[in-house]
C-alpha cells in the first residue's frame, strides 16, 4: 500500500522539492507517552493528503511538530525545503498555515479581527504586507492591505458580523472557522488542518469542503470527517500508535475494511457496497459479530434488506 516510491511524481513527473517532508519523527511527551515512533513521509507541492488514525494516534502531536511548537526527539521535519527548528521558525510560519485541534490554542486576542490580524502582523519581512504595526494616525485602526486582508477572509467564513467579538466568546463551530480565517489571510504555501470540520453545521462544512477545493496548497488534514477527507484528498496516511500504517490511495485504504477495523476506523458510509448504516462491510471481520447481536430475541433484526 505503501506509495513512497511515487510520492514526489504527478503525472510521472518529478517534482523538484516537496511542501513537506518528515524522516523519522519521533516524539516523547514529559510523562512517558511515545506519541511519534519513526514518522517518515512526504507531501507533494499541490497535494491533498488526509491523516486518519484511531484517536491517541499521534495526528495532532504531528501538526505540534510539524508548526514548531514541539521539537521532536529524534528525526526531523521539513516544510518547502526550511526545516523546522527555531532557527526558521518565522520562515517556516509564513510558508505554512495551521489549524490546531482545539482552536483555543489559536485565538487569544481581544476581538476576532485581532485574531485574524495577528499572524498578519507576524509575517517575516519578505511578505508584501505591512508588518508589525498599526496605523499611526487612527487608534485601533491597521494599515489599509491588512484590514483588507482580514476582512476578507472572515467574510469567505461568513464571520464579518462578528468581527468586534471576543474570540472566546464564539460558538465551536465559529472559532474553528475563526482560526481558518486567520490561516487564509496569512495565504501561505502549505496548510496542515487538524479537525477543521468538527463542530462545523453541514453548511458550513459543505462552503469549508468547496472552499478547500478552489485552492491549490499543498495540504495534510487529520480527520475522523472520512467522507470529507474522500472529498478533498486523493491519498490517505494512517497513523496508528506513533506509526505510519499505512499510506496510498484514499479509496484503496478507507475502502478495505480489514484494514481500517484493524485501526479503530469505519469504511465510510460512500465507499460501503451494502450502504447500509447496520452492518459493517461483507466480509469483514466483525460481521458476523454484529449479525449475531441483531438475531437475538427482541433485538428487532435488521431493518434494512441485505443486497
Ligand atoms: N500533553 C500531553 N502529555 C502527555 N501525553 C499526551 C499529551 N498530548 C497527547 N498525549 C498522548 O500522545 C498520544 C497521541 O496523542 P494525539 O493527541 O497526537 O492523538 P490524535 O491522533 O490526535 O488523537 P485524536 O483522534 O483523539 O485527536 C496519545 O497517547 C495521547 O494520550
Ligand atoms: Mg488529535
Amino acid at each position: 500500500m505503501d506509495t513512497r516510491d511515487g510520492m514526489n511524481s504527478v503525472g510521472g513527473r518529478k517534482r523538484m522539492s516537496a511542501a513537506i517532508e518528515v524522516e523519522g519523527l519521533t516524539y516523547t511527551y514529559p510523562d512517558g507517552t511515545e506519541a511519534l515512533r519513526g514518522v517518515t513521509f512526504a507531501i507533494a507541492e499541490g497535494e491533498a493528503v488526509g491523516l486518519v488514525g484511531p484517536n491517541g494516534a499521534g495526528k495532532s502531536t504531528l501538526t505540534w511538530l510539524l508548526s514548531g511548537f514541539l521539537a521532536p526527539a529524534a528525526g526531523w521535519a521539513r516544510i518547502c525545503g526550511l526545516e523546522v527548528c527555531k532557527a526558521n521558525l518565522a520562515q517556516v510560519r509564513r510558508r505554512l498555515g495551521v489549524i490546531f485541534q482545539n482552536p483555543d490554542d489559536q485565538l487569544f486576542m481581544p476581538t476576532l479581527f485581532d485574531d485574524v490580524a495577528f499572524g498578519l502582523l507576524n509575517l517575516d519581512h519578505n511578505s508584501n504586507v505591512s508588518t508589525g504595526k498599526k496605523n499611526p494616525h487612527k487608534r485601533h485602526a491597521y494599515a489599509p492591505d491588512i484590514e483588507e486582508r482580514v476582512i476578507g477572509a472572515l467574510r469567505q467564513v461568513g464571520l464579518e458580523a462578528e468581527r468586534h467579538r471576543f474570540a472566546g466568546h464564539l460558538s465551536a463551530g465559529q472559532k474553528r472557522l475563526a482560526a481558518l480565517a486567520a490561516v487564509l489571510a496569512v495565504q501561505p504555501e502549505v496548510l496542515v488542518l487538524d479537525e477543521p470540520t468538527s463542530d462545523l453545521d453541514p453548511r458550513a462544512r459543505r462552503r469549508f469542503i468547496e472552499h478547500m477545493q478552489t485552492l491549490p496548497h499543498a495540504r495534510l488534514i487529520a480527520s475522523h470527517d472520512l467522507e470529507m477527507i474522500l472529498d478533498l484528498c486523493p491519498r490517505v496516511l494512517m497513523l496508528d500508535r506513533g506509526l505510519v500504517a499505512a499510506d496510498g490511495p484514499a479509496v484503496d485504504i478507507l475502502g478495505d475494511a480489514a484494514l481500517v477495523e484493524s485501526h479503530g476506523l469505519e469504511v465510510p458510509y460512500s465507499l460501503r457496497r451494502d450502504h447500509t448504516h447496520r452492518f459493517p462491510l461483507r466480509g469483514s471481520p466483525h460481521e458476523a459479530e454484529h449479525r449475531k447481536q441483531d438475531e437475538r430475541p427482541g433485538s428487532g433484526g435488521a431493518t434494512l434488506a441485505q443486497p
